[in-house]
């Protein structure tokens, strides 16, 4: 229908694979409902200062309201020639009120038009984000209340350490959670800033009140600079890195269910609806909701390095470039958004095999650094029971027993100063009650950072 844009000034009209090539709109039409929020309060913004008369104004509203209605019912008809977003509404809105709709983009750009579309659409995106992330911890929290006393093993190296509670543990993930959360509430901060009245890249003739535009959408503030308003995409960098970072996490926890739901270490049971069957093998339950998760942390990482890239050596102003911002951003939300549910959705839902966790705890002399910390109780330094532990620890290989197994004779062999009150130290029980401190393992300290938790989270 429309003619190509600016198309007076050119002698020819743009060759078909450009066309497609230079277009967008197959991607920036997700942000339909911002880039109509923003031209809503951009004209409320016109008419405040005499550009647009209230029929004007009535006009505009009506027309974008009719477009947005169009494109949720399906029945708007988008056009590569209209190139993106931007130019797809406004070409219909003209469509429909006529003239009026092409005043529209008075006192405007694409530049600054698109800048704010992307951090309208970041600023919706994290305030869907925040409750998942508020859900995944809660799904945390009640875990850890619920198995406050389950004991298993701690590992280093993914080797036995120490015993830990299971309460403990969950606890940490909630706590790498709660940084993550932190990160996108700054983020968003920084995001909720307008960069409208920038226009191309100079500012505008028109008296325009960026501040009246910044309040009808919620904007916190109003970008300082003209030419930093239009070509800043640190926020979208931000929020990768938010996204990258909060992958990770979730990686890291992906790997351990994965593990644990496995034959060899039986910690968990991951419920039934989050796993799937082998077409081969009649027997498998696999866990593909981790696993997957552990895998898109990929593609997070390349969005971010690909933003970072996208970024690099950019001249000022606006550069064709930065369209290539949307994609990565997109994926980028999409991935945790999944992510985030699956996971909100699982973790209290697993089912946790106590007798499994405490057997394995009971193997690889996870009360080894008890059994020294005793003997500094008994006047050894600390280097010399670390040394006598070590030889009981070898015995204990050689003869197959747990340390919690020998004799007080035994023991007694590999240092006069142990008497029968060792073994209340080598239980697993006493292990992880006597890390009795803020922050340690103990089940009173899980209960109280529980406690804590739900506080943070109210
Ligand atoms: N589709 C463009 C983008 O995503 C909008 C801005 C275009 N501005 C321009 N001068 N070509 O960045």
């Amino acid at each position: 229908n429309q003619e190509k844009l600016s198309s007076a000034r050119f002698s020819e009209s743009t060759d078909a694979f450009v066309e497609a090539f230079t277009a967008s709109i197959m991607f920036d039409k997700r942000m339909y409902k911002q880039d109509i929020q923003g031209s809503i309060a951009h004209a409320t913004m016109l008419n405040k200062v005499g550009i647009l008369n209230e029929q004007e104004l009535a006009d505009i509203k009506q027309g974008l309201n009719q477009v947005q209605a169009e494109i949720e019912a399906g029945d708007f008809s988008w056009s590569i020639k209209q190139e993106d977003i931007h130019m797809n509404i406004e070409a219909r809105l003209t469509d429909l009120i006529g003239i009026t709709g092409k005043k529209l983009h008075t006192g405007r750009s694409r530049n600054d038009q698109v800048a704010t579309d992307i951090r309208l659409y970041i600023r919706d995106e994290i305030d869907a984000i925040l409750p998942e992330l508020k859900r995944l911890q809660e799904g945390l929290v009640m875990l850890a209340e619920r198995e406050a006393d389950t004991i298993m093993p701690g590992f280093t190296h993914l080797q036995t350490a120490q015993p830990v509670t299971f309460g403990h543990h969950m606890l940490a993930w909630f706590e790498m959670i709660k940084r993550d959360v932190e990160r996108l509430v700054d983020c968003r901060k920084r995001a909720n800033t307008l960069p409208l009245g920038s226009a191309a890249l100079a500012g505008t003739t028109y008296p325009i009140d960026r501040h009246f535009t910044a309040e009808l959408l919620g904007f916190e503030r109003v970008s300082e600079n003209s030419l930093d308003g239009v070509s800043d995409r640190d926020f979208a960098i931000e929020f990768t890195h938010f996204a990258a970072t909060l992958m990770m996490h979730l990686s890291r926890f992906s790997e351990e269910l994965v593990l644990w739901s496995s034959a060899q270490f039986q910690f968990i049971d991951l419920p039934d609806r989050f796993c799937t069957g082998s077409s081969i093998m009649p027997q498998k339950k696999n866990p593909d909701v981790p696993e997957l998760v552990r895998g898109k942390t990929g593609r997070v990482y390349g969005h971010l390095m690909s933003l970072l890239t996208l970024m690099k050596s950019q001249p000022l102003a606006y550069n064709k470039d930065n369209q290539e911002d949307k994609e990565p951003l997109f994926d980028t939300v999409d991935t945790v958004k999944g992510s985030l549910r699956a996971f909100a959705d699982m973790v209290p839902a697993m089912i946790v095999k106590k007798e499994m966790t405490y057997e394995a705890a009971k193997r690889g002399f996870s009360t080894a650094t008890d059994l020294a910390d005793y003997l500094v109780g008994k006047g050894l330094a600390f280097r010399d029971s670390h040394e006598v532990v070590g030889l009981a620890v070898a015995h204990g290989i050689k003869t197959g027993q747990d340390l919690s197994e020998m004799s007080l004779e035994t023991l007694q062999g590999f240092c006069d100063q142990i008497t029968d009150d060792v073994y209340e130290v080598l239980t697993l029980e006493g292990s992880v009650a006597a890390r009795n401190h803020f922050g340690g393992t103990a089940p009173d300290q899980v209960r109280a950072a529980v406690t804590r938790a739900k506080e943070y989270l109210a």
